[in-house]
């Protein structure tokens, strides 16, 4: 898996349907609306955030880490219980005893901190064992995002000789957890760390969103970080969940080998945020290889609003179609007149129209063109001949012929 072997064992449960999701990486689809989504948050989270002297982006992108994780990275570094729901066979795929897939892309916490990273966000596909219906699937996308701060990032105050976390950390005698803050932390050092974590989700979120739409945070919480919360938004009459997120437990950071820095971690879950973005009724169609479905994405850039439109489930005709263009210089670019009369003549059942091929024979002056034209009825499966039909209507008017029409 992913270049690496293992060994199965007796706790092997990866079905054949799920090694087929392993290898689509839809995220890495150009086409796919995840991964306009994809491109429209790190694009957002380079510009906005960069290093010092602002030369380079802060955060750094984690796209292609493994997704067969140790059960350690997936579980103990995180401090989930050893009795966790989440640990059963029947909610993770185990590859064996030592390894699983991914359950979440907070498995890459440990690894990267350890590593020396301070600012990322990591990228990816996580598998859970789950029922299939329209908002759940076995596979999913996150984006974990992790900032660690020194008391210099964070306080803007020079750590001193003597004590260099002073002020990060709790000085007290007893320390104790509290709703607010973990035993070790200081109550400003939390403080200033919860500003900056929630600003940074409220200014993606009305990014995303946009600034009208209203949101809410809610406590919650996690096994890896004290105190936790979810952000919700107010969507279709409903509040809906869009992340969680927290002040890093500092065992975390510890077993890391981080001891002067407090930081914060969010998770994403990309299908959810698409879903409401594109108007994509149902989780599934991420998976969709239909054209219908993929043209409306393709060749889209990540800022632009895209709304999608049900597909039809009859299946489609396809033609393609080739012909000379009119020497006359005058019509040398006549593309998009040829969408409009293909359209205006197939009307409702053209799904997609596109120049799929050029080609110029210098000597003789001529130029042609090839379309491929999509024709699909929302109401029954057309069949090859009533189609025929409207490409026949089409090449029975002579571009030029259609040009001049147009031009009186
Ligand atoms: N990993 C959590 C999940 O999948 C989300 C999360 C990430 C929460 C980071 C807090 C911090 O539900």
């Amino acid at each position: 898996l992913d270049g690496r072997q293992y060994t199965p064992d007796a706790l092997y449960n990866l079905s054949p349907a799920v090694r087929r999701l392993l290898d689509r990486r839809i995220l890495q689809e150009a086409s796919n609306p995840l991964n306009l989504l994809k491109r429209r948050i790190v694009d957002y989270v380079h510009q906005t955030y960069r290093k010092p002297g602002n030369r380079s982006p802060l955060f750094t992108i984690c796209e292609s880490e493994p997704r067969v994780v140790s059960t350690f990275q997936n579980f103990d570094s995180l401090l989930t219980p050893e009795d966790h729901v989440s640990r059963r066979p029947s909610d993770t795929y185990y590859v064996n005893r030592e390894n699983c897939l991914r359950a979440h892309t907070s498995a890459h916490q440990h690894t990267l901190m350890k590593q020396g990273l301070d600012a990322f966000l990591v990228i990816g596909d996580v598998y859970r064992r789950d029922e299939v219906d329209k908002t759940h699937y076995p596979c999913f996308h996150q984006i974990e995002g992790v900032r660690l701060y020194s008391k210099e990032d964070l306080l803007g105050k020079k750590p001193v000789a003597e004590d260099p976390v002073a002020e990060l950390f709790s000085s007290s005698p007893d320390p104790s957890r509290l709703p607010e803050k973990q035993e070790t932390h200081s109550l400003d050092a939390v403080k200033a760390t919860e500003i900056q974590l929630k600003h940074f989700l409220e200014a993606l979120c009305d990014e995303l969103f946009g600034k009208e739409t209203e949101k809410r945070w809610v406590d919650a919480y996690f096994p890896f970080t004290h105190p936790s919360y979810e952000l919700e938004i107010f969507y279709n009459g409903q509040w809906l969940e869009v992340l969680g997120c927290g002040i890093m437990e500092q065992k975390l950071l510890e077993s890391a080998g981080v001891t002067d820095k407090i930081g914060w971690a969010f998770g994403i879950g990309l299908e959810r945020i698409a879903m409401v973005l594109y108007s994509i009724p149902d989780i599934r169609l991420f998976w969709s290889t239909d054209t219908g479905f993929l043209s409306q994405f393709a060749g889209k850039l990540p800022g632009e609003d895209v709304k999608y439109k049900q597909i039809s489930s009859h299946p489609q005709v396809i033609f393609d179609i080739s012909f000379f263009l009119p020497s006359s210089t005058e019509f040398n670019d006549m593309t998009s007149d040829v969408y409009d009369t293909i359209r205006t003549i197939g009307g409702e059942l053209v799904e997609q129209v596109k120049l799929t091929d050029e080609f110029e024979n210098k000597k003789k002056g001529k130029k042609s063109q090839t379309y491929r034209i999509v024709y699909r009825s929302h109401e029954k499966a057309l069949t090859k001949e009533e189609t025929q039909h409207y490409v026949d209507l089409f090449l029975g008017l002579s571009p030029l012929k259609y040009r001049i029409s147009r031009m009186r």
